[in-house]
């Protein structure tokens, strides 16, 4: 059953066409990759699907509903959410805090009378500091919970950005180049935690330019190249075919 899908998505930065005519479909439960040279509209498309850069034309649909028009915070209500290629924790807050910081604010815009609002607030409390528990030992971060987040390393920062998006409880989500400025251990665990959480029914699209460790996690990629989505397919299929070799150092990958 189709979960995301992409149709004819242009997309630009001034007269600049970042994404010209992009279209994709990520069935729910999938795991896929998109790979491609600098440059060639990754982050970008990840920011037309999410509301952060308008689309010039084309379509978003998400579980059935068009999302051309949804701002970011709308999409992510559905269950839509993203990494970004440089993590973007609260450096001068802990492990903990930054993902209690990260939950959406549930009891905001209703209008309960006040007097019954303090219990509320007492139970959706602990429903997120529950929930922040979970993550931290689902993705081993239990050592580091209480450390400040501007002291972890490039790889821990990585699995707090993933349990940051974890606590939004999305049903799909966009990881931006996660295994980038990760030690080879690290790189290890983290893909193995997405493989868990695909397992368990969450969809995941990830951009990558580890190719050998994206290929091992993901049956199925599409390639991209200056603004265009050029194949798709199984890794082994994506990474023989001719116009991505000439696109990645000319032939040699
Ligand atoms: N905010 C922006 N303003 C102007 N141009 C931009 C902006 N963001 C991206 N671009 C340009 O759009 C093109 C696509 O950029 P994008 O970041 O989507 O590439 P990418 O495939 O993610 O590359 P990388 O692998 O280096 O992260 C590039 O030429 C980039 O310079
Ligand atoms: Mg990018």
């Amino acid at each position: 059953m189709e979960l995301l899908s992409i149709k004819n998505i242009t997309a630009g930065f001034g007269s600049f066409k970042a994404l010209d005519d992009v279209s994709l479909t990520v069935n729910k439960g999938e795991l896929v990759g998109i790979i491609g040279t600098n440059g060639a509209g990754k982050s970008t498309l990840f920011s037309v699907i999410t509301g952060y850069v308008s689309r010039l034309s084309g379509h978003i649909t998400f579980a059935g509903e068009t999302f051309d028009h949804l701002p970011i915070h709308q999409r992510v209500r559905r269950g839509l959410g993203r990494t970004f290629q440089v993590p973007r924790e609260f450096g001068n807050l802990t492990v903990r805090e930054n993902l209690l910081a990260a939950a959406p604010n549930q009891l905001g815009e209703k209008l309960l009378p006040l007097m019954f609002m303090g219990r509320r607030i007492a139970a959706e409390e602990e429903r997120l500091e529950a929930r922040a528990r979970e993550i931290i030992s689902f993705l081993n971060l239990s050592r580091v919970e209480n450390e400040m987040a501007s002291k972890l390393s490039g790889g821990q920062k990585k699995l707090l950005e993933l349990g940051r998006l974890l606590m939004l409880g999305p049903q799909c989500i966009l990881l931006d180049e996660p295994f980038a400025g990760v030690n080879p251990v690290l790189i290890g665990e983290l893909s193995e935690r997405i493989a868990e959480l695909n397992k368990r029914g969450l969809t995941v699209v990830i951009i990558e330019h580890n190719l050998a460790e994206l290929s091992r996690l993901v049956p199925r990629m599409y390639a991209m190249d200056r603004g265009k989505i050029i194949t798709e397919g199984t890794a082994q299929e994506v990474l023989a075919n001719e116009q991505v070799r000439e696109a990645y150092m000319g032939g040699v990958i």
